[in-house]
């Protein structure tokens, strides 16, 4: 095989044999393919796309640069669930201890924040004690005893993607459809669960935009779970204005507890009451309805086994902020929302973000919103408070909130809903 020959071929508009995929794949892990020539093709295939065979053998090869988790010795079935990434979606937190105690095994491997999303293992770290890295023995164990386990990818999985996916970082090459869908695939797939929920965020905090484009990836997605066997189903949501009112790492956590004690937003429950169902029927599992099990406290029991299974104490405080600045509304009207993408933006400028791979997060940083869309405010009302251990971080984090706070004149149109629906849609 000639890597330059694969190159020409994607870069004329070509069509890549499995044989192709296979070898350049395959030859870029072991570091015969070179960093210039892998991004070469990225850009090739971001320009050109690939079809659905050629995703799906893309994706095979990602699966096979690597290990497998062998989940087959669990007497639950597996089922896990992957966002496309939001602003204060932490959704997992809730939804892993609450499948768990329905009767499924949930393998939730996790990444961490990049840019204005962030990442469940930053959100967990900020629980004192709580470890990220498991070994597949302590994987399996904690599935067998808990049921439910949130950590790090091992290093054997998926290598291949590990090494691609920081090259399209850093080339440009991350916004095509066919490497997004099998880079969260071969991850998913190499995880061993044998069903899978997709929550696919749209709008202006997620990476897709719009529904027609979270829509394409979603039916990428399902066609490489469906060509290799997999329980699939797609749920697109809103991701317009922030889940819940928290956004950041130990808020989020905080949050994530209120709503397992019986508490909470009512987006953050809703969200986590369909992914949940979804989840169920997929893992075949056909018991008491999830709300029921919410409301027990059952699962908030299961959330403390999780944590303590890591090394993390539940009951211990989460780090607070030594600095909390509020934004006030500039106006009387009804609260329409707050930008989504505006409003991670400013997290991450607090301090709960990372630029690169390798920066630390601050875990008390983050925004909370005060206030529901739909609310009539009156000028001066406490609208956001900023979290912040560096307050130098705050004049930054007012200009990424510059006409985000959306307010309405009263009243408004017709009694219109000020917030469109929280589901889009439902692909099975
Ligand atoms: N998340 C992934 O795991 N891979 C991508 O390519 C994009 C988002």
């Amino acid at each position: 095989m000639n890597v330059i020959e694969v190159i020409r071929t994607k870069r004329d508009g070509g069509r890549l044999s499995n044989e192709q995929i296979g070898w350049v794949v395959d030859a870029y892990t072991r570091g015969v393919v070179a960093d210039e020539q892998m991004s070469a093709l990225a850009m090739a295939i971001l320009l050109r796309g690939m079809d659905a065979a050629e995703t799906a053998a893309w994706t095979r090869a990602m699966i096979d640069s690597g290990e497998r988790l062998d989940l087959s010795a669990l007497r639950r079935p597996t089922v896990d669930k992957h966002s496309t990434g939001g602003v204060g979606d932490k959704i997992t937190l809730l939804l892993a201890p609450l499948v768990a105690t329905c009767g499924a095994a949930v393998p939730q491997l996790s990444g961490r924040g990049l840019g204005h999303t962030g990442g469940t293992l930053d959100k967990l770290e900020s629980i004192p004690g709580w470890r990220a890295r498991l070994s597949t023995a302590e994987i399996l164990a904690q599935l067998r005893d808990v049921g439910a386990v949130v950590c790090a990818p091992t290093e054997g999985l998926a290598p291949a993607d590990r090494k691609l996916y920081a090259l399209r970082d850093v080339t440009g090459t991350v916004e095509s459809v066919p490497l997004i869908a099998s880079s969260i695939m071969s991850k998913k797939i190499a995880e061993g669960a044998s069903g899978l929920v997709l929550d696919v965020k749209v709008g202006s905090g997620a990476f897709m935009k719009t529904t027609e484009q979270a829509r394409e990836l979603a039916e990428a997605l399902l066609a490489i779970g469906r060509a290799e066997g997999m329980r699939v189903t797609a749920v697109l949501s809103d991701m317009s204005v922030p889940l819940g009112t928290a956004v950041g790492n130990a808020l989020e956590v905080a949050e994530a507890v209120d709503v397992l004690r019986g508490g909470g937003p009512a987006d953050v429950v809703e969200l986590t009451l369909v992914l949940a169902r979804e989840m169920l029927a997929v893992a075949g599992i056909d018991g008491p309805d999830p709300a029921t099990v919410l409301a027990s406290g059952a699962a908030y029991e299961t959330w403390c086994r999780m944590i303590r299974g890591q090394g993390g104490d539940p009951d211990a405080p989460l780090p607070a902020a030594t600095r909390v600045h509020e934004v006030r509304a500039d106006r009387d009207g009804v609260l329409a929302g707050f930008d989504a993408y505006a409003v991670g933006l400013a997290a991450w400028r607090l301090g709960a973000g990372r630029a690169r791979k390798e920066d630390a997060v601050a875990a008390a940083a983050g925004v909370r919103c005060l206030a529901e869309p739909g609310e009539p405010v009156v000028v001066g009302r406490p609208l956001l408070e900023l979290h912040t251990d560096d307050p130098d971080t705050v004049p930054a984090a007012l200009d990424a909130l510059r006409g985000a706070v959306l307010i309405g004149a009263v009243p408004i149109d017709d009694g219109a809903p000020v917030r469109g629906p929280l589901v889009l849609d439902v692909l099975r």
